[in-house]
């Protein structure tokens, strides 16, 4: 099995690069994390990477003119670690066309809302603001549109009376870093196929999407 070479981008902390790192090191696993690249060379995610053992690079936006000349540089670092996938992880530089049509149906990312409810920022705050009683995160391919494209997997957490937007973001988070592992090893292992906005044939086991058991289950 050819595994696929895998660059993971981070912007931070890097708490979902480390949940991927950590999936993919069997060697079973369908994609290896071949790069971990930064805009921000000083990425506390970017120092573990590489404390890892792991390749690391990073490619300052703030010295470039404009975005394009930016992504112009990402591809040729991408370029050279002969990349076939990327997954976005807390990565917060807006892309443009040139870069999502070049990577188009080769990268994932994952938001701490369920879309298509709450793109943008303040997801939790938000939810909470509106009262939902579900939220949660959502992997999807990247397409031009920001926080748009076909989702492959979706975990929700019900929302508690007490819950300020760091508890429920905790709370979404640990689900990020369960359902993002999961669908990389779906899209990966060439186990979904992507039909319009749909993906299909990744029949995730209720357990993986649902409500964590421990929340759902009555006081
Ligand atoms: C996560 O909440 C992710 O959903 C969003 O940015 C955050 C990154 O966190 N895109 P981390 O750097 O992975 O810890």
């Amino acid at each position: 099995m050819r595994r696929l070479r895998t660059a993971i981008l981070i912007s931070g902390r890097g708490s979902n690069m480390d949940a991927l790192i950590e999936a993919a090191r069997p060697l079973d696993f369908p994609a290896e994390i071949a790069l971990v690249l930064s805009n921000r060379p000083d990425a506390p995610g970017l120092a573990r990477a590489k404390s890892l053992g792991l390749a690391t690079a990073a490619v300052d936006h703030k010295i470039y003119a404009g975005r394009e000349e930016f992504e112009r540089s990402m591809q040729i670092v991408l370029e050279t670690y002969r990349i076939d996938f990327i997954c976005l992880a807390g990565f917060t530089r807006l892309l443009t066309p040139w870069f999502t049509g070049a990577w188009s149906g080769r990268m994932l990312n994952i938001h701490p809302a369920l879309l298509p409810s709450y793109r943008g920022l303040h997801t939790h705050a938000r939810a909470l603001a509106d009262g939902v009683k579900i939220h949660g995160c959502t992997v999807h391919f990247v397409v031009p549109q920001m926080d748009e494209g076909p989702i492959v997997a979706q975990a929700a957490v019900n929302v508690l009376d007490d819950d300020t937007p760091q508890t429920l973001g905790a709370r979404v988070l640990e689900q990020e870093h369960r359902i993002y592992p999961l669908a990389l090893r779906l899209v990966a292992s060439g186990a979904v196929r992507v039909k319009g906005n749909r993906v299909l044939g990744g029949a995730m086991r209720a357990e993986d999407v649902l409500l964590a058991p421990d929340e759902a289950a009555p006081p």
